[in-house]
């Protein structure tokens, strides 16, 4: 008995001593030695930049490999079963179909990822099975996955997503049959081979694809064979051969998740039935397939928690199918063409949380009815051309954090009731026609971080109270109302701005000395605010982040340089429309764009430009224009090769264009244009044949015009070298310049004929014409992510006139006041696409050739002044767009034709010939012959003159409207995504 009981009690004893090792193995299982040495040899062929594997060594202390990061070990057996390898992304953009292009840079920019290559010793590891390398960009480097990982069959999660990998998926991949989850993203391309579909186990299938759509599934037969499946993710797949893609993932019975978004989708969309299976889906995905329609399949999807539909060019009204879809809490409808009302059967869908429905053609009021969704959480209805006022049912969003209604037409008060949204962090109601004080109304949202209200007609004093609760504020974008700034002048804000946008408040005139407190600033915009004072020293280093300041259009006096102790480093700076005098300031290397016109700086630039300079100055944009700057221009380019504009006009230079503006390699924009400047046509501009806008009009310059321009300055669209002392011919080279849209020769000496090669100067044909309105220059400041536009100042219509917004649609030859003779050549009425010509003022002869009336889009013509005879051409008559005309003081003999424009001209633009008939007053039948300078049909002149500003007016309407709000959408984005990455417009002035 007691010997039963003995072997009783240690048969108790060994078990517990066994059930404690057991326990002790099961927290510390101690590696088997030799797949330490299998994962020792994998990280020898790795790069580690950060010395993540440290713990993987040969240290006798660290020799239990199954405590070495990232390594998970089986408790009973100790086998090595997990690699947790992953480098994690910052943002995880890999489920945010907006964000799934810029995943790639993000996680190329990560710097502690490993690369190097994958060892195939790690197919040694006969018990892994979960291995995630992702986001490990250095791992593929480009090659295709290897093969080898077809042999590690005990795996059961595999992410290879970001890794670096990039070609046709092995089919060996296939073999791996115990697979629930397979993560290939962004790592192949080619085919996707039919033995995935061997992997009857598997339940996650993410294969996103790049944007070049290089990822194909010719067909779904194989799909058909995961009948496990849930989540299939393959976005950016070229399926346009799968045609029977619908039929094969309906059945799919356990799929829950379908993402299809940027997929090519085989054509006709219309072929596809109004039911389909598909009895378990709660999340499709299927934005940017461009299928035009909401396909009714859709709306029996009834288990449907998240739908996205977004930019597929979907026109029409929102259809009520929508209201079915009752479990919905994420519907996107953004980048469409909707075109109706925001239907209220929307706003049955109770769920909601978030709804976007930006970018489309919505329109009427906001309904009473928005208010049931007291679940959303986001609200996007920003461009779309919603009009009335919002309503107070807006208070029921208690749980609203984003609500964007930025770039409609909603009017009236904001409603008190928004005070209730004490969740929102994110309010844009820029580009309204809101009006009263808003802060009445927003002053208790202590939580907000982003407030745009810009381009409103919003008014009134604002108080350190009505700011005082916004602690949490990051970005305030307030531009464009009718705001005073009423702050002590020891107000210290409770916020940390990074964007401040003030243009156009008054803030003046002290300088605000509130702004010392905002050390984050990284953009500031006081533009036009009423500054009348010094920018004090402080400032320059107040705000250390800034990449943006603008302090235009103010009364900013004083002198620059003594109040910057440190050359500038701020990327983009705008003190343009001040009154700053002095010396230029110094630069650092970092800055990108300057602008300092019209102000009233007066001393040489020598050493603002030839201070020394160790690294290439960064500067591409530089404008110095209306200032009083004296002396010559300093030959000191060469350090700063990145310029790509270049504006100098309206100062006192005097002396030779310095050679070393040769070096300018990137110049596309040089204006010098009202100096004195002095000598021949610098020929040193011939290596700057990048440029696409060259003016030096109103100079000293003499000589010929040299050949060089047509030989190197081939990328010319406007060359302007007006009011110079140029003599001789007009070379035949200019007719090489094929992209020459604006010629002005004016007021020069020169003689000769006019070259009749000039029907070569295909930019003004019509049909060649530019449809752009404005013309770019390659100046993306990282700032701002913008172009900056070329503008120039072009005497069209008898004046000057600055174009920037329309220059690109602008033609114009300017020859008038030379000494030019011969003829016409009729081959100048080839210039089909011609706007202004103006030939005035010159020794020319012969008649006006009869195919004038082929130049239609003539605007304005101007002989004026010549000997130009014989008859006006009736095809005269055929210019319909004409509204200056001027044909006075030439040979010119007969009956004026008559046509509608014609006779709406004045009579003097007629005068000083021996013509006849309306506008003249004289009689064809009758030989009297008087002049006559009454404002006859003056009233048509107008008239013309209305039309053509109003097209004008349309198309400058059009670029402010559309042009801000491509901008601001990025804001917000990059808000979202990275706080600290900024992207930035310019202001266009
Ligand atoms: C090992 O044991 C730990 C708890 O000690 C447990 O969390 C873990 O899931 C186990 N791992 C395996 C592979 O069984
Ligand atoms: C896939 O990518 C590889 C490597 O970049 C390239 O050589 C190959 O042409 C691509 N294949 C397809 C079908 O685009």
């Amino acid at each position: 008995m007691d010997c039963v009981r003995m072997k009783f009690s240690f048969f108790i004893v060994c078990l517990f001593i066994f059930a404690f090792a057991f326990a002790v193995c099961r927290d510390t299982p101690l590696c088997i030695p030799s797949e330490r040495e299998t994962l020792l040899k994998f990280k020898h062929h790795l790069i580690d930049p950060f010395n993540r594997l440290s713990s993987w060594n040969n240290a006798s202390a660290n020799s239990n490999c199954c405590q070495w990061a990232g390594v998970v070990c089986n408790n009973l057996t100790a086998h090595i079963v997990q690699l947790h390898l992953n480098t994690p992304d910052p943002g995880d953009y890999r489920f945010d179909d907006e964000g799934y292009v810029k995943a790639l840079e993000a996680v190329a920019s990560r710097r502690s990822r490993l690369g190097g290559e994958i060892n195939p010793c790690l197919a040694d590891l006969k018990h892994l099975n979960y291995l995630d390398l992702s986001g490990n960009y250095g791992l593929g480097e480009g090659k295709s996955i290897p093969a080898f990982l077809g042999a590690m069959t005990s795996l059961t999660h595999l992410d290879l997503s970001y890794t670096g990998f990039y070609g046709k998926i092995p089919s060996q991949i296939g073999n791996l049959s115990n697979l629930v989850y397979l993560d290939l993203s962004f790592a192949a391309n080619g085919t996707i081979p039919s033995h995935i579909g061997n992997l009857s186990n598997l339940v996650y299938l993410y294969l996103r694809s790049d944007s070049y759509k290089l990822l194909f599934v010719e067909n779904v037969d194989w799909l058909s064979r995961l009948s496990k499946l849930e989540y299939l993710y393959l976005p950016g797949a070229n399926l346009s051969k799968a045609f029977n893609w619908l039929h094969t993932l309906q059945a799919l019975l356990s799929l829950t998740n379908l993402n299809l978004s940027y997929c090519t989708l085989p054509l006709p969309h219309h072929s596809q039935p109004s039911a389909l299976n598909f009895s378990s889906l709660l999340s499709l995905h299927m934005s940017n397939v461009s299928c035009p329609f909401v396909p009714k399949w859709i709306f029996g999807l009834t288990k449907l928690v998240s739908l996205d539909l977004s930019n597929n060019g979907i026109q029409g009204p929102i259809p009520d199918g929508f209201q079915n879809l009752t479990l919905l809490q994420t519907l996107h409808l953004s980048w469409n063409l909707f075109s109706s009302s925001i239907p209220d059967s929307l706003y049955s869908l109770r769920q909601l949380k978030f709804l976007r429905l930006d970018e489309n053609n919505l329109n009427g009021s906001i309904s009473n009815a928005l208010g049931n969704l007291t679940s959303l959480s986001e609200l996007d209805l920003s461009n779309n051309h919603l009009s009335g006022n919002l309503t107070d049912q807006i208070g029921n969003f208690e749980k609203v954090v984003i609500l964007d209604i930025s770039f409609n037409s909603i009017g009236g008060t904001l409603p008190i009731s928004f005070r209730k949204l004490s969740s929102l962090k994110y309010l844009d109601l820029s580009k309204n026609h809101f009006i009263g004080n808003p802060f009445e109304s927003l002053k208790s949202l202590c939580k907000l971080s982003h407030l745009g209200i810009t381009d409103n007609h919003f008014e009134g004093a604002v108080k350190e109270d009505d700011l005082a609760n916004f602690t949490n504020m990051n970005v305030f974008h307030g531009k464009e109302n009718n705001f005073t700034l009423q702050v002590g002048p020891n107000w210290c804000p409770r916020f940390q701005l990074t964007s401040l946008d003030m243009r156009s408040w008054k803030l003046g005139p002290k300088f605000p000395s509130w702004i010392q407190s905002q050390k984050n600033l990284q953009y500031l915009d006081m533009s036009n605010t009423w500054i009348l004072d010094y920018i004090p020293t402080w400032f320059w280093e107040a705000i250390p982040h800034a990449s943006y300041v603008n302090f235009s259009h103010n009364h900013i006096h004083g002198k620059l340089m003594t109040t910057l102790r440190n050359p500038l480093s701020i990327k983009v700076v705008d003190l343009s429309r001040n009154n700053l005098y002095g010396k230029l300031p110094y630069l650092s290397k970092d800055v990108n764009w300057l602008d300092m016109s019209s102000n009233s700086f007066s001393e040489t630039m020598d050493d603002f430009l030839c201070q020394k300079q160790h690294k290439l100055m960064q500067l591409q944009f530089l404008n110095l224009a209306s200032n009083k700057l004296p002396g010559r221009i300093p030959d000191c380019w060469i350090n700063w090769n990145n310029l790509v504009v270049v504006n100098l006009q309206g100062n006192h230079f005097i002396g030779n264009l310095p050679p070393s503006i040769g070096y300018l390699s990137s110049l596309q924009s040089l204006n010098i244009r009202n100096n004195s400047i002095s000598g021949i046509f610098p020929t040193t501009l011939r290596k700057n044949n990048q440029l696409i806008s060259l003016d030096l009009g109103e100079n000293n310059l003499s000589g010929t015009i040299p050949s060089l321009i047509g030989e190197s300055l081939l990328n010319l669209r406007i060359l302007r070298l007006r009011s110079n002392s140029f003599s001789g011919h007009i070379p035949n080279e200019i007719c090489n310049m094929t992209f020459l849209q604006d010629l002005d020769f004016a007021h020069n000496s020169l003689s000769g004929n006019i070259p009749s090669c000039f029907s070569h100067l295909n930019a003004m044909f019509e049909k060649n014409k530019s449809s752009d309105l404005f013309i770019y220059s390659g100046v993306t400041t990282q700032c701002t992510g913008e172009d900056t536009a070329i503008s120039v100042f072009l005497w069209t219509k008898g004046r000057d006139a600055e174009y920037k917004s329309i220059l690109g649609l602008v033609t114009n030859v300017d020859l008038s006041n030379n000494n030019l003779s011969g003829t016409i050549p009729r081959e100048i009425t080839d210039l089909d696409g011609l706007i202004y010509l103006n030939l005035s003022h010159n020794q020319l002869s012969g008649e006006i050739p009869p195919s004038i009336g082929n130049m239609r889009l003539l605007e304005s013509i101007d002989i004026s002044r010549n000997q130009i005879s014989g008859e006006i051409p009736s095809t005269i008559s055929n210019l319909s767009f004409l509204s200056r005309l001027d044909m006075s003081h030439n040979h010119l003999k007969g009956k004026i034709p008559t046509g509608t424009q014609i006779q709406s001209f004045e009579a003097s633009d007629f005068a000083g010939n021996n013509l006849c008939g309306p506008p003249l007053p004289t009689n064809c039948d009758s030989n009297q012959k008087f002049l006559v300078t009454d404002n006859i049909g003056a009233k048509w002149h107008e008239v013309n003159w209305f039309f053509v500003g109003m097209e004008i007016g349309l198309v400058v309407g059009f670029w402010t409207v559309v042009a801000p709000f491509l901008i601001y959408k990025s804001w917000r984005y990059a808000y979202f995504s990275f706080l600290d990455e900024m992207l930035y417009k310019l202001k266009s002035y």
